[in-house]
């Protein structure tokens, strides 16, 4: 039977067994696929072991995406912006091939199951680590009129605008900095939480003047819970808040595709993941 795995440190909280179990029966695809935590200091030596024999592909988490693109001796052209791979995989030739479709997977949750329109969106991302980094372009290329990049560290902010410039799509808009420096004269049609400060329950102090009647806010985080972000959102009167449970679902189906050639209906999979999280 052809194995799969996710690999990450830890790793015993990940849903994506449970996602890509969901996927197989749904397309009859005969797999497995498990979590294994790898050892910090030995993630190129776990994916070597695994990618033999009936390993045939392997999606990787927290902390290694980084480690993950440089090991890729081939990388598709969002996993090279990126700057990550959540995706890998040996072709016939046993070349090993990296892909990243953590930015697929949000702007195909915006768009598909949120049904939100980022043509001509203003956009408002909070945060600018290796999460953020990977779902930029994509979320250019779907069409927005601005992105702003707010981050604690504004120079990290400033980083990311200055590497996406020269790929910016005519028209539109990157801007980044501290929280202090976003725009506060208008509303945003999205604002997304891209840090990882609802780990431990904290907010990104944004002004709460950007969230409108029309706002739709989007964690990039989920659980069974609302986040702490959901809940600023819902408290400052956003029209919606939305955590990233679909996202997860999406990024997941990309990788499928990639391994197995077949998207999965991602819908009913959604549905199943939250009721199993309650
Ligand atoms: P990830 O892979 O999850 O993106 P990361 O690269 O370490 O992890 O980035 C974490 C992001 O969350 C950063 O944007 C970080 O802000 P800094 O760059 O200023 O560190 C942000 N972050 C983490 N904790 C935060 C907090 N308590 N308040 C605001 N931002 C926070």
């Amino acid at each position: 039977t052809d194995q799969y795995a996710v690999l990450g440190n830890p790793v015993t909280h990940s849903r994506s067994p449970f996602i890509h179990a969901c996927f197989a029966r749904q397309q009859h695809q005969r797999m497995e696929y498990r979590a294994i935590e790898a050892p910090l200091d030995g993630f190129e030596s776990c994916v070597s072991q695994f990618l033999q024999g009936d390993g045939k592909g392997v999606n990787v988490t927290v902390p290694f995406k980084e480690q993950a693109w440089r090991l890729a001796a081939c990388r598709t052209p969002r996993a090279e912006l990126a700057g990550a791979v959540n995706t890998l995989w040996r072709d016939e030739s046993g070349q090993l091939w990296g892909d990243n479709t953590d930015g697929i997977g949000l702007v195909t949750d915006l768009t598909q199951n949120v049904q939100v329109k980022l043509e001509g969106a203003r956009i408002l991302m909070l945060g600018a680590g290796g999460a953020v980094r990977g779902v930029i372009q994509p979320l250019l290329d779907a069409g927005c009129s601005q992105l702003f990049i707010a981050n604690r560290t504004a120079e990290k902010a400033q980083l990311l605008v200055e590497q996406f410039a020269p790929l910016l799509p005519e028209g539109v808009l990157l801007q980044g900095g501290g929280y202090t420096s976003v725009p506060s004269d208008g509303e945003f049609d999205l604002i997304i939480n891209g840090t990882s400060a609802s780990l431990s329950g904290d907010l990104p102090p944004v002004n709460p003047v950007i969230v409108g009647a029309h706002t739709l806010c989007y964690d990039m985080m989920y659980s069974a819970r609302p986040t702490a972000f959901c809940q600023w959102a819902i408290t400052h009167q956003a029209a919606r808040a939305v955590d990233g449970l679909g996202m997860l679902v999406e990024q997941a189906a990309e990788a499928f595709l990639c391994w197995r050639g077949v998207r999965p209906d991602t819908a009913p999979v959604i549905s199943l993941l939250r009721q199993s999280l309650a």
